[in-house]
């Protein structure tokens, strides 16, 4: 397997992600970085409902944003259409496989986060998106990569049987519809850190009828090691590395690993 069926292809799992994942913690830490840098434009893959891109946009950012979900990237257009026309035509939302699709260029900063890595199945797609990243930067501008922090073999959990509850995508959109899912592991690579997965997702309609979306998702939680050693082959400085999305220094007990790196 070297590609994810896109989990977020349906207009009810967009809702729920825009219901559950509001946080905003992760573009303060990214107004701290660019505040004094002036004028900027910003590239975000995987930019999903615009939950980042919308309020750089708002900053008076110029940002292309790239998502291969329609129904993700229709929550974001229908979000921009409530703004106005300066805010609007500051952004450009393009739908493609970020894998597959050859990034624009001459950017000051791309956006790799909230763990969009783990979108991806394999070290070698992980790896190519740091290479695209790199293309697409002017010299000098910056890359802010963002993932969960995981280290050498994954822990047992990541192995253990039977169908588990998800928690996402889980919960009630606004015409009544309710969504479950459970996950189950199928198999798990430790010394790879690969792992794959059936995710059934139960679909409930206010009707009362039903309906069922079964995705096998595979996964490999890219390790610091790995991303460093990318940033560097890529030709990135990297400026700073940090523990939480408050900007709290790294360590190996940290949570998150949150690169801020400059394209030499
Ligand atoms: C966790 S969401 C993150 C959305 C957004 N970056 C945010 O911070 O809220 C991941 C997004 O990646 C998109 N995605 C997954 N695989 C993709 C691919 N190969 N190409 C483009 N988009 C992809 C999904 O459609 C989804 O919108």
């Amino acid at each position: 397997m070297s590609k994810n069926k896109n989990a977020y292809d349906d207009p009810h799992i967009a809702e729920i992600y825009d219901k559950t994942e509001a946080y905003v913690d992760d573009i303060e830490l990214i107004r701290s970085r660019i505040n004094n840098l002036g004028a900027m434009h910003i590239l975000e893959p995987f930019c999903g409902t615009g939950r980042v891109i919308i309020p750089l946009a708002c900053d008076e950012r110029r940002l292309v944003g790239i998502d291969e979900s329609s129904a993700m990237l229709n929550r974001a257009q229908s979000k921009l259409n409530k703004l106005s026309d300066d805010i609007k035509t500051r952004v450009k939302l393009i739908q493609a496989d970020a894998t597959a699709y050859s990034w624009p260029e001459g950017f000051d900063l791309v956006i790799l986060g909230a763990n969009c890595l783990y979108e991806l199945a394999t070290p070698e797609e992980q790896e190519t998106c740091i290479a695209k990243a790199a293309a697409s930067l002017k010299p000098g501008g910056y890359l802010f990569l963002d993932n969960n922090h995981m280290e050498g073999e994954l822990d047992e959990s990541w192995r253990q049987t039977g169908p588990r509850k998800s928690i996402f995508p889980v919960g009630t959109c606004d015409d009544g519809t309710c969504l479950d899912a459970t996950t189950e592991t199928i198999w798990f690579d430790g010394p790879k850190r690969l792992w794959q997965a059936r995710r059934l997702i139960t679909i409930k309609y206010p009707d009362g009828t039903n309906s069922t979306i079964e995705q096998v998702v595979q996964k490999h939680p890219v390790s610091v090691v790995e991303q460093q050693q990318w940033l560097r082959a890529y030709g990135f400085i990297i400026e700073n590395l940090y523990g939480d999305r408050k900007g709290s220094p790294y360590t190996d007990k940290s949570d998150r690993a949150i690169f801020w790196a400059k394209k030499a």
